[in-house]
């Protein structure tokens, strides 16, 4: 089988990507597979074959944080306008010239390594259902529901998923009332609280707020990745992560456990510095772990998800109460990431799994 790898992208996780599908590549090569690699930089230019990787490890422009209709290069949409107008009406093609034929022709199925917008959260999957090529994991309705976490925690408020308490509001809302939503906030969350850009992954754009001066600041800091923004009440909890794996029946890994060296665990200490120890598997009573385990696979049925998915708690220390945080459709996924590390606990070695998800690509 020849599979067509895609990492990099123009999201803030551009790097964590570029881990990701490096470990991904290498344990596929030596597998009964041909890969092949198809980088997108962070301005958004496809690499497709040997080069790719070159291309996308030289210097590259910064990368365009916001998610606005502004960033969308209006070179590309005279190129589209100009494939449709080119387009007799009886003309039928499998596949529009504008996409590249890589995606097509060369490959069989795709696994895109992409973490966060432009790639976990249902944009890439929408061009590869458009192309008509399998790929690994959640398709577009999944992937966007689990990227933007207000559309996610109304679902998962809709089929009775407990979660911590949160307020959500757009760019344009903040600035037409800034003092209600501060006061909505104060009521029904207190302080500290953490305030999140509605739809950026790796903890980007992600501040903790102790009062209203550093409320108001975090929310300028999140409104400039996203015109949505979330914001959470802070739990004193332990964080217990799970895999999920498999379409319609899925199943779920041993949990594993984040001990955070740093107030919380941010990207710095995700990615950077080392700054956390995972203990797998977390040390849960039966109760707990019976919890994590159906909430997750709630989660997963609840997004219609599909191949994969890591699913993060929160356990409230004192009450016990088991909170979900967030579903993510394409965890971090080299050797030594969370989701990889569960399932090789749960009797699935890294190839194996890779395997598995390229046979649930296809079912
Ligand atoms: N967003 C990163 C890659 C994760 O959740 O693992
Ligand atoms: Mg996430």
């Amino acid at each position: 089988l020849r599979i067509g790898v895609i990492f990099g992208g123009k999201s803030g996780e551009h790097e964590v990507s570029l881990q990701s599908a490096r470990s991904v590549m290498d344990a596929l090569d030596p597998l009964h597979y041909t890969t092949i690699p198809i980088g997108i930089s962070k301005d958004g230019r496809w690499h497709v074959g040997k080069g790719a990787w070159k291309a996308l490890e030289a210097k590259q422009p910064a990368a365009l944080p916001s998610k606005s209709a502004e960033s969308t290069p209006s070179s590309a949409k005279r190129f589209i306008n100009s494939q449709i107008q080119g387009l007799s009406p009886v003309e039928a093609k499998r596949s529009p010239d504008w996409l590249p034929p890589a995606l097509v022709n060369e490959v069989d199925v795709v696994f895109p390594v992409l973490h966060g917008t432009f790639g976990e959260d249902g944009t890439i999957q929408g061009l590869l259902e458009m192309a008509g090529v399998p790929y690994v994991g959640a398709g577009v309705l999944a992937s966007a529901l689990g990227m933007d976490k207000v559309a996610m925690k109304q679902l998962f408020s809709a089929v009775g998923i407990p979660q911590a308490r949160w307020v959500g509001f757009t760019r344009a809302s903040w600035s037409q009332d800034e003092g209600r939503i501060v006061r909505e906030i104060e009521e029904q969350l207190g302080y500290p609280c953490f305030v999140k850009p509605a739809n950026l992954g790796s903890s980007v754009g992600i501040s903790k707020a102790r009062n209203q001066r550093e409320l108001i600041e975090a929310v300028r800091l999140a409104l400039s990745y996203d015109r949505r923004v979330i914001v959470e009440e802070a739990i004193d909890a332990r964080e217990i992560e799970i895999g999920v794996l498999g379409n319609d029946a899925p199943i779920a890994s041993v949990a594993g456990e984040i001990v955070p060296k740093h107030e919380f665990y941010d990207y710095e200490a995700k990615y950077k510095d080392g700054g956390a120890e995972l203990r797998i598997p977390a040390d849960l009573s039966p109760e707990e772990r019976k919890a994590v385990e159906s909430y997750a696979i709630r989660a997963f049925q609840a997004i219609d998800c599909a191949g994969l998915a890591r699913v993060d708690f929160f356990l409230e220390r004192g009450t016990g109460r088991v909170l979900v945080n967030e579903i993510n459709t394409m965890p971090g996924f080299t050797r030594f990431s969370m989701y990889p590390k569960l399932w090789e606990a749960s009797g699935l070695a890294y190839d194996k799994l890779l395997d598995r998800l390229i046979e649930l690509a296809l079912e």
